[in-house]
């Protein structure tokens, strides 16, 4: 079980770049979040300059930490201030922290500062066929399933079906 007081969300910092690229590199991770060919460090050190220095205004991104060790990252992506929505992308890069309840705290961390604070309508998210982990986690936190993109992405060397999800704001509770 985890203890909640260990648990906290907050934004990311360069310092959280290098364990980040270890999940960047675990292929099994890469599978379950569309990393076709890892970045080395210093690429992924220079692809976040600029969401650093304040250039990505449509781009939140937060470090899911416990016991002061960061063990993930959630992400609020393509804010689109017009319709009121954006794109979600969760990943707890230690494997051995998965299935603990932390993915479940964070997405609602991220769901109420979308709904709440932002204000948005919708938030939605794909993931792959074969991901059924990730299809029972969205289930589970009430997500609807909108579709299934037919071939939608040329990943790992097949055509890849992706399960789009969504939740409302007064889905939300
Ligand atoms: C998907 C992910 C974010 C879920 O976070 P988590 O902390 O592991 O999940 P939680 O412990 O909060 O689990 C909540 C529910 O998700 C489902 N779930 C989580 N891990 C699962 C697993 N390995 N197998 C089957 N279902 C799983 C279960 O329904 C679970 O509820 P239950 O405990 O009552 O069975 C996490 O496992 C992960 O980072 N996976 C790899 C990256 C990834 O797939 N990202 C895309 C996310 S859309």
């Amino acid at each position: 079980m985890i203890e909640d007081q260990l648990l906290k969300i907050r934004k990311v910092l360069p310092s959280d770049i290098p364990i980040m690229h270890k999940w960047e590199c675990d292929d099994e991770i890469g599978k379950l979040v569309g990393i076709e060919k890892p970045r080395s460090l210093n690429d992924m050190v220079l692809g976040y300059e600029k969401y650093f220095d304040g250039l990505k205004l449509n781009l939140n991104l937060f470090t899911i930490e416990y016991n002061d060790i960061c063990v993930g990252r959630i992400e609020l992506g393509n804010l689109d201030k017009e319709n009121n929505h954006a794109a979600f992308g969760i990943v707890i890069g230690d494997k051995a922290m998965q299935n603990k309840g932390l993915g479940s705290f964070a997405l609602n961390y991220l769901l109420n500062y979308a709904f709440n604070e932002l204000k948005l309508v919708k938030i939605y998210g794909e993931v792959y066929d074969y991901n059924i982990a990730s299809q029972k986690f969205l289930t589970k936190l009430g997500f609807h399933l909108d579709g299934i993109l037919r071939k939608h992405e040329f990943f790992k060397g097949a055509h890849r079906d992706m399960y789009q999800y969504s939740l409302l704001r007064e889905e939300f509770i």
